[in-house]
C-alpha cells in the first residue's frame, strides 16, 4: 500500500459545512477519502477532457438488434480495435433489445474516439462512457482501487 502524507487543508467555515453535507450525502466516512477521490477524479477528467494519458472506459449501449445491420456493424467496429478492447458484455433485455457494456483502455483520445464512434451507430437507442484512471508514475497504484463507499 502507498505511503500515506499527511497535510493541513485551510477551508472557509462556510465551504467546510457545505462539503460535509455532500460527503454525508455520498456516504463519506471522512474528509480524507473524499479529498482523495475528488483528486482522482479531477486528473482522470483531465486526462480524459485533454485525450492524454492513458484511461479505462465502460461504454454502455442499448440497441435494437432487430435493426438490419446494426449488431454486426457493432461487432465489426470492435473486431478492428481489439488491442482497446478489454471486455465486452452483452446481456439480452428483452426479445428486441440488448445492452452491451464495452471495457476499453488506452490513450484517451483513441478510447474517447472509439466510444464516440460506438454510441453514434444509428440505432443506439441510449449509452453512456464512463472514464476512469489507470495508474501512472504520479498517481500511486491505490488510485484505480474505486472500491464501493464504506467497504473499508
Ligand atoms: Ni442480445
Amino acid at each position: 500500500m502507498a505511503k500515506l502524507v499527511r497535510f493541513g487543508v485551510a477551508m472557509e467555515d462556510g465551504l467546510l459545512r457545505e462539503f460535509d453535507k455532500y460527503l454525508r450525502r455520498k456516504g463519506y466516512r471522512n474528509r480524507s477519502e473524499a479529498i482523495r477521490d475528488l483528486a482522482r477524479n479531477a486528473m482522470v477528467q483531465e486526462a480524459w477532457e485533454q485525450e492524454k494519458g492513458e484511461v479505462i472506459a465502460a461504454v454502455a449501449l442499448v440497441y435494437d438488434h432487430e435493426k438490419r445491420g446494426l449488431a454486426d456493424r457493432l461487432t465489426d467496429l470492435q473486431h478492428h480495435a481489439i488491442p482497446m478492447i478489454v471486455s465486452t458484455l452483452h446481456v439480452h433485455l428483452d426479445e428486441q433489445h440488448c445492452l452491451e457494456v464495452i471495457v476499453l483502455r488506452g490513450k484517451a483520445s483513441s478510447v474517447r474516439k472509439f466510444a464516440n464512434n460506438l454510441l453514434a451507430i444509428k440505432g443506439v437507442l441510449h449509452g453512456g462512457i464512463v472514464a476512469t484512471g489507470v495508474p501512472s508514475t504520479k498517481i500511486s497504484t491505490e488510485s484505480i482501487a474505486f472500491e464501493p463507499k464504506g467497504r473499508k
